[in-house]
């Protein structure tokens, strides 16, 4: 028995002389001391053993247990020192290294321009109301002086999602939902998505305007041209004029369109205005009597005027922008240019 015990001794000497590891440390400790290991069925064995031997092999084996346990409680103690020594080394995190940057990103062209369009304009006490992009064919045409067999619906190439409804090819649409619900003095500004069937450099299946109504006694033609006077100074540079020429929209009578004299050429004329001096930037008009009469307001009363603009186009013109395109891409190397 003794021999045996030597041996076990040398083996476990042997087996923990190179041991690296806590993992392998305990894959030893289970070859000796686990349920099925060496020093286990040596104590399995005493059943063998003649009685009168029992306690003095007893005592032999409990003191090579004894040992062995010692042994490896020792080695294991070291073992996990070093191992969170190594664990926090390699840890280790030097809070002095600049850090990652991260790439900001930059406000779209689109909502830049919708930004300053709001600020200008709440400038002057408009406030923003939004309507839903599917309207039905009340509020996008009949209500708004188009009836069923106009021809001014051929102006516009709508998508219908049923007989009644359609995509929104205006945000006209939204000022009979405000002149439905509020009573003069009305003064909303209503910018959203549109929808026509167009597509080509300076037109696109959606976009986004940005419509102006104000509504209230004695508002006249002139309120509409001082406003736009100031809107197109704000936007485009002091000395930027405006003229209005008559033009043609069934839910506003007069009806005008809008041109800003060439802010990049101040009027003589070059590419941008097309050698005219002048670009043309926003419909607009007195708001036609049979529409305010239809939102229950008495156009005897109150009088009003109404403008709507195309927001990429103004991105397109004030960031000399010539493909529409580019501003439905999301291409990254054309959205950081405009990074502030
Ligand atoms: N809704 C018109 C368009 O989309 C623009 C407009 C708005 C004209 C308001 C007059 C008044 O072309």
């Amino acid at each position: 028995m003794q021999k045996k015990i030597d041996e076990i001794e040398k083996s476990i000497d042997e087996a923990v002389k190179d041991v690296q590891s806590s993992k392998t440390l305990q894959e030893i400790k289970m070859r000796f001391l686990g349920k099925t290991g060496e020093i286990s069925a040596l104590m399995k064995n005493m059943r063998d053993v003649p009685p009168e031997q029992r306690p003095s092999m007893g005592k032999l084996l409990n003191a090579l247990r004894q040992w062995s346990e010692e042994k490896f409680a020792v080695i294991e103690q070291r073992l996990k020192e070093f191992e969170l020594k190594k664990k926090y080394s390699d840890e280790k995190i030097d809070v002095t290294l600049p850090g990652r940057v991260a790439p900001d990103g930059a406000l779209h062209p689109n909502t830049l321009i919708r930004n300053e369009l709001i600020s200008i304009f709440a400038g002057m006490g408009f406030e923003v109301f939004e309507g839903p992009e599917i309207e039905n064919d009340y509020y996008n045409f009949t209500a708004l002086n188009t009836p069923a067999d106009h021809p001014a619906r051929d102006m516009q190439d709508t998508f219908y999602l049923s007989k009644d409804l359609l995509l929104r090819t205006q945000t006209s649409a939204g000022q009979i939902r405000v002149m439905e619900n509020k009573k003069p003095p009305i003064k909303i500004l209503s910018p959203g998505k549109v929808y026509r069937s167009d597509d080509d450099a300076t037109h696109s299946p959606m976009f986004s305007q940005m419509e102006g109504l104000v509504v209230d006694k004695g508002i006249t033609l002139c309120d509409l041209k001082g406003m736009l006077d100031e809107f197109a100074r704000k936007i485009f540079g002091e000395d930027v004029k405006t003229r209005l020429r008559p033009s043609y929209f069934p839910f506003t009578e007069p009806s005008v369109e809008v041109d800003v004299s060439c802010f990049e050429c101040g009027g003589k004329g070059c590419r941008l205005c097309k050698g005219t001096g002048w670009i043309e930037v926003l419909g607009a008009g007195m708001v036609n009597r049979r529409v305010l009469e239809g939102c229950g307001i008495d156009p005897d009363e109150y009088t009003g005027f109404a403008f709507g603009m195309g927001i990429e186009r103004i991105a397109m013109l004030k960031f000399g922008i010539n493909n529409m395109k580019l501003l439905f891409e999301g291409d990254t190397r054309f959205l950081k240019q405009f990074k502030s």
